[in-house]
């Protein structure tokens, strides 16, 4: 008797369709302010996760992070149910576990998701070594805001594995989640990487693998304008904040914004774009930003960035 995917096959359905992978476990790499959020969305949806950094201080503060932000959850959530809230906390925190040494934990891994630090070669240099470790059916994703993930896939060989997956900050409250294709991505893995976000409680949208995507392409050149403006003196930081949010209904101001994604990740994708294509003028190099930068006031992260947190 023909298979259950022959006969669907025979009757037109491809069987990509049906064949995508049901992502269980994940290992997450850089626990840093995504890829905590990342970790601690997929836990409370029932994922089993890795998450792993460089040291096991770094991983102990993103476990705290963790906490803290499910404490949240749970006030709210279970409101009039506090031992049920507790349960739930105590129940997510088991789905999390921590690694420093990526290559020991990637064998029980569906996905692999990777929030590092943004540069092209370091984050080469992490796949190509898991690519060796990893199982075959294992599928790969960047959580990049500006790289090609062709570049960053380029250093493994499992391109049709391969694919993007971009979560906004801060993840467990964001509902969106670009998810890329490059030209190699299989359409088993672009499926696999809809449904994962859809099981996060995510609302994904297609992406072609252009720079920035969707949002980052239309938002950073936004916030880009914002400091020209105010180093030509045509407002203050605070009226330009306050006017983008009261005029343009935005939740945040774009100082305010660049800020909380961090000045170093903003500067890395304006420096990226404006090496690929340097004549363009919204991807022109910003003196201020580039001060903040260098003297390590990198946003909230920091505690200081064009406005101070502490
Ligand atoms: N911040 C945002 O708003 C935002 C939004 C979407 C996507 N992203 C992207 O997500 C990625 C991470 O950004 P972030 O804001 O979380 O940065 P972050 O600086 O908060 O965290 C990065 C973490 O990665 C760790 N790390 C660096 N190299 C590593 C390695 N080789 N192995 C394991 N861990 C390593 C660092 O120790 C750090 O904890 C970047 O690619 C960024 O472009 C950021």
């Amino acid at each position: 008797m023909a298979s259950f995917f022959t006969q669907l096959a025979r009757r037109g359905f491809s069987s990509s369709a049906v064949r995508n992978l049901v992502i269980k476990h994940v290992t997450i790499i850089g626990g840093g302010q995504m890829g905590a959020g990342i970790a601690q969305v997929a836990a409370s949806t029932g994922h089993s996760v890795t998450l792993v950094d460089t040291n096991d201080d770094i991983l102990k503060k993103s476990i705290k992070g963790i906490e803290g932000s499910l404490k949240r959850v749970v006030k709210k959530k279970f409101a009039d149910k506090p031992q049920a809230g507790e349960e739930f906390l105590q129940k997510v925190l088991r789905n999390v576990s921590t690694s420093t040494d990526a290559a020991s934990v990637v064998h029980g891994s569906d996905l692999v998701v990777e929030a590092i630090v943004e540069n092209l070669k370091i984050k080469q240099d992490l796949f190509g070594r898991l690519d060796m470790v990893a199982p075959e059916h294992t599928i790969f994703a960047s959580n990049t805001s500006s790289l090609p993930i062709t570049d960053i896939a380029s250093s493994t060989n499992r391109l049709d594995r391969f694919g993007g997956i971009h979560f906004f900050n801060p993840v467990p409250v964001m509902k969106l989640v670009e998810v890329i294709a490059t030209s190699a991505t299989s359409q088993e893995t672009f499926d696999s990487l809809l449904n994962f976000s859809k099981a996060l409680g995510k609302t994904p949208v297609s992406c072609k693998d252009t720079p920035g995507f969707i949002v980052n392409r239309l938002l950073v050149p936004y916030l880009a304008e914002a400091v020209r403006l105010h180093e030509r003196g045509h407002g203050s930081k605070e009226d330009i904040d306050i006017a983008m949010k009261l005029g343009a209904g935005y939740p945040m101001g774009p100082f305010e914004l660049a800020d909380y994604v961090g000045l170093d990740t903003t500067k890395f994708i304006i420096d990226g774009w404006s090496e690929k294509d340097p004549g363009n003028p919204l991807f022109s190099q910003i003196e201020l930003l580039n001060k903040l930068v260098a003297e390590g006031k990198l946003g909230k992260k920091t505690g200081e960035g064009f406005y101070k947190y502490k």
